[in-house]
């Protein structure tokens, strides 16, 4: 637990947060026709994607008819390279960002000032969920540039009225520095470069229970309730979960409420959630675990229509805000899941398990290799720098122990020196995959 947690009412500044659930879908219902015709009008693909699957603009009468569309994947997007699926003029697009992804083109994405007008007040309605309010000092570590995170937190931090620190990713040792002299209030980071900063508050004989920090707004990246506990106790800070996708604005889509740690409150007023079976592509019903896709409800230059996102979560019923639904955390993405030897396991799968192992520091990357035609796990954890060799071996025994008791697999746990693994100054990159390439 954080040191400073606090009650955080619904804002009465923002309407939309005080709709029902019954205005709210009104409103989605009003802003879904006009999307989709807005797609079809002014996309080619969109339009011929409709026709093909023999559906229109005209077909949407009820929110549930949106499962009649066709879904729009990262291949759609990659496609239109790199402006095909915008639907304003250029000059009307104010700004570009896109998104590296790990193999192929990037996916570019576009903003009208409308669009960047609702991206703020989103990001700014996730600050103030987060327990943030005007006046405070927002220390932003997410990436500037054509990564979302950086200056999607900006301008949502201006807009909440706060006093914003664009600190940028790298250069850890001043990040330090910066967070001592300038005393924010929050921060805005992924949890992998949280730790890395944690490595320097130690190195620099620092305390990071001593900061001003009282809350971070952690996202971008998988992570678990196990890093939540670290987090929070070594920094004496109350950590929340910021969820967002470029495709879909970018940072500041769902966000956890300090005051319930439940899961994300979806601002379903301008992104509206579905969960599929992503195999047979059906609609599953709130509480079921599945893919999440999503279709923006008040976009302009890039309308999304069904898009798959490949995070697995399930729908749940708003606490907090109560006529916003909420997704539960996004602890894996459909590619980022291992299948080995037929069993399926995450990354976050082992995060929980290397955290709760005492002498290992939470720092881990899984190696995939193959041997006699077999796929081979190889997990290595750091030790933390005070661990004995004895400690070190049983940690290593721990892990495996708990990786074939709790997933069912076989790994070979390497417990490696401290300071040795790669340190993360964004979003992390768990999994080496050595196994031969198929073809
Ligand atoms: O990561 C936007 C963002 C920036 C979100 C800063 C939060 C904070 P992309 O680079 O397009 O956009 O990557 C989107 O990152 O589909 C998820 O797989 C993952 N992701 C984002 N937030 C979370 C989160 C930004 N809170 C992809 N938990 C998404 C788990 C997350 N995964």
């Amino acid at each position: 637990m954080g040191n400073t947690a606090r009650e955080v009412p619904p804002d009465p500044l923002d309407p939309a947060e005080l709709l029902t659930r019954d205005e709210l879908a009104d409103l989605q219902l009003e802003r879904l026709r006009q999307t989709l015709r807005h797609a079809y009008d002014h996309v080619p693909a969109y339009r011929k994607k409709f026709d093909e699957a023999g559906v229109g603009p005209q077909d949407c009468r009820s929110l549930s008819d949106l499962a009649r569309f066709p879904f729009t994947t990262k291949a759609d997007l990659r496609e239109g390279y790199p402006f095909g699926m915008f639907a304003v003029p250029m000059p009307q697009v104010r700004r570009l960002h896109a998104s590296s992804g790990t193999t192929g083109r990037p996916t570019v994405v576009g903003y009208t000032d409308s669009d960047l007008s609702v991206w703020a007040d989103v990001v700014a309605r996730s600050i103030r969920a987060a327990g943030g309010r005007a006046g405070d000092k927002v220390h932003i570590a997410y990436g500037y540039g054509l990564f979302t995170g950086g200056l999607g937190a900006h301008y949502g931090a201006e807009r909440a009225g706060c006093t914003v620190i664009p600190a940028s990713g790298g250069m850890t040792a001043r990040q330090v520095q910066i967070i001592q002299d300038f005393e924010p209030d929050i921060i805005m980071i992924t949890p992998s470069y949280m730790l890395t900063l944690l490595d320097e508050f130690e190195r620099q004989g620092v305390d990071p229970r001593g900061t001003s920090l009282r809350v971070g707004l952690f996202g971008a990246e998988p992570w678990t309730e196990e890093m939540r506990r670290e987090i929070e106790q070594r920094f004496a800070i109350d950590a929340v979960d910021i969820y967002g996708l470029s495709e879909v604005i970018g940072p500041g889509v769902a966000q956890e409420c300090a005051s319930t740690k439940d899961g994300l409150h979806i601002w379903e007023d301008h992104f509206l959630p579905e969960v599929v079976d992503p195999l047979t592509d059906e609609v599953l019903p709130d509480g079921s675990q599945g893919e999440l896709v999503f279709t923006s409800l008040t976009k302009e230059a890039l309308p999304i229509i069904r898009y798959r996102t490949r995070d697995l979560t399930r729908l749940l019923p708003g606490t907090a805000r109560p006529a916003f639904r909420r997704m539960a955390k996004v602890t894996g993405r459909s590619d980022d899941m291992i299948i080995l030897r037929g069993v399926n396991l995450f990354p976050s799968q082992i995060e929980e398990i290397v955290l709760r192992t005492p002498a290992v520091a939470p720092h881990f990357t899984l190696v995939l290799t193959r041997r006699d035609r077999l796929d081979h796990l190889t997990v290595r954890a750091e030790a933390r720098p005070d661990a004995t060799a004895a400690e070190r071996s049983a940690a290593a025994v721990a892990v495996a122990r708990g990786i074939k008791d709790g997933i069912g697999v076989t790994a070979e746990v390497t417990v490696v020196d401290p300071e040795t693994l790669e340190r993360s100054v964004g979003k992390i990159q768990r999994i080496k995959d050595l196994r031969p390439k198929a073809g």
